[in-house]
Formats: structure tokens, sequence, C-alpha cells
């Protein structure tokens, strides 16, 4: 029996320049798709799949994150002097179990692999999840309850991953692969953003992981690759061969809401999702489809 899965690591503290002016005073995780934050959307994600601990790997200037699952008091009496109940249950459903946030300083941008390893004493000796706030999916079974269905099954690292045109390799954890059932993949190499010419295939990580604790050894090495940055992806690499490792093509639709483009896809297509919105936008999207480009 595998271990069971109760802990997720959030990774928060990049900059968000992309989103800039936005993002100036505010979290790129607090930017909302619909009326939710990014971060609450993978907080919930990860509770529907078991987690109950998780660990944000945050920054400088971004205390609003923290502040987002804390229990807002004086709101809460406001809202109850008014009686507005639907509104309470929205702030309740963003509050936290007690003690089940904590929170860990990536002091200097020195990548991904280098944030994970910041979480180190919160993960232990346990399995563990990761979720990228940027990387949404739309999907029936959230992705992170895929996964950990997968963790159950295999006893080892669990990957998402999805095939991407080609050309867009240099932009994302690559998978070479073995055996391929064509949900589960067996990953028999990993390289970090290579160039399409070399890209041993163009099945690409989201940011949707289960991995066991052993990744930790691997990334206090501090080795530097692509962007002279510590890669979560070479870290799990050196896992390989040692511990089950496999890909799975998750059920669902991801969003890269790291990039604007995607970050205005998933508004339309989570908009579409909720019954009370969807009439609405449909009708615009027609009008909007009959003006001339
Ligand atoms: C990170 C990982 C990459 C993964 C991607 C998914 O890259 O390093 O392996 O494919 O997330 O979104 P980043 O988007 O931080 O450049």
């Amino acid at each position: 029996m595998p271990k069971l899965l109760r802990k997720a690591v959030l990774p928060v503290a990049g900059l968000g320049t992309r989103f800039l002016p936005a993002t100036k005073a505010t979290a790129k995780e607090m930017l909302p798709v619909v009326d939710k934050p990014l971060i609450q959307y993978a907080v919930e994600e990860a509770r529907a799949a078991g987690i109950e601990q998780f660990c944000l790997v945050t920054g400088r200037g971004k205390t609003a994150l923290v502040e987002h699952f804390d229990i807002a008091f004086e709101l809460e009496a406001t809202l109850r002097e008014r009686h507005k109940t639907r509104e309470l249950q929205l702030l309740h459903d963003a509050a936290s179990e007690p003690g089940s946030i904590v929170t860990v300083r990536q002091q200097v941008p020195l990548g991904l692999g280098h944030a994970i390893w910041c979480a180190r004493a919160f993960i232990g000796d346990d399995p563990f999840a990761i979720l990228l706030p940027d990387d949404l999916v739309l999907a029936d079974t959230p992705c992170l309850k895929q996964l950990a269905d997968a963790y159950a099954e295999t006893g080892g690292n669990v990957v998402a991953v999805t095939e991407v045109p080609r050309e867009h390799t240099n932009r994302y954890g690559i998978l070479e692969i073995g055996r391929d059932d064509g949900r589960l993949v067996e990953v028999t190499g990993l390289v970090e953003k290579p160039d399409p010419a070399v890209a041993p295939s163009n099945l690409s990580i989201i940011g949707r992981y289960v991995l066991l604790p052993e990744v930790i050894t691997h990334l206090a090495r501090m080795e530097r690759g692509a962007g002279n940055e510590v890669q979560l992806t070479d870290g799990m690499a050196q896992m390989i061969g040692r511990t089950p490792f496999h890909g799975l093509r998750y059920e669902g639709r991801r969003f890269d809401c790291g990039d604007k483009v995607g970050f205005l896809e998933a508004q339309i297509a989570f908009a579409l999702a909720r019954p009370d919105l969807a009439p609405a936008i449909r009708k615009f999207l027609r009008e909007y489809a009959e003006v001339p480009a």
C-alpha cells in the first residue's frame, strides 16, 4: 500500500511580470477567473483529491495569499448583520481549516526546483502533490484527483501530461516515453524546455505532480539546468529507474493562466461552465462573433 497522499506544495513566489501592471501591488495568484482567485481553484482542487495540509512557497509582497485563507472577521460580522447568507457561505468556502496552511519563503528566485526544496521540512518523508496555480484545468474529475488515483495504483511518481505542438516543446518539461497504454505512460526520461529539434517527444508536463519525497535529495544538490535555474524536472529525472514514474494523460482541458490569451480563454470557459452566467456569455459570444475581424 503506498503511503497516503495528504500534503500539497503550491509554489507562489513568482513576480507575475507578464501581468503587469495588474500584478504591481497584488499577487498574480490572486487574479480571478470569473469570481475566484487562481490560488483558491488550486486549493479546492487539492482538497477534492484528499489533500489536508498545504504549504505555500511565497515571497515578498505575497501576503494577500495568506489573508485570503484567513477568517475575515469584520467582513463576516457585517454580512451576518445584513443577513447575507450566500456571501457568508462564499467567505467560509475560502477560509481554510485552522492550521492547515503553512508558508515558507523562497528568498531568491532560483527556479521551481529550489522553490520545492524550500518546502523540505513540510514534506518530510511523505509523498506530496505540487500544484502550479497558473495552470487551471477544467475537468469533470478534478485533475489532481485523477493523479492521486494513479498514484494509489502505481505507488510512484505521477505527473499530468498533455500533447503540445512540437514547436512549443521549449516551454515545458518534456517526457521520453516507454510503455504507453494511452492513459498511463511510463517515463524513461525527462528534459526541461528542450529545443523542438531534440525534444524526445511532444508530451509535456502541466502544473500537477504527485512526487515521492526522495526528489528533495536530488534538488538539494542545487544543480543548475535550463535558464540557469534549479529545475524540478532535473530533480525528478534522477528518480527514474529507482521508483515507478508515470505520466498521466488526464481528462480535461488545461488553461495556461500565466499567459494573457490562456487567461482570457479560461475566463470564457469557466463562465460557460457556470449555469448562472452561461446564457449571457453565450449570447455575447454569438453577437461578438458576427463582428468582422
Ligand atoms: C514549469 C516547469 C515545466 C512545466 C511547466 C508547466 O515551467 O518547469 O517543466 O512543463 O511549469 O506549466 P514554467 O511554466 O515555470 O516555465
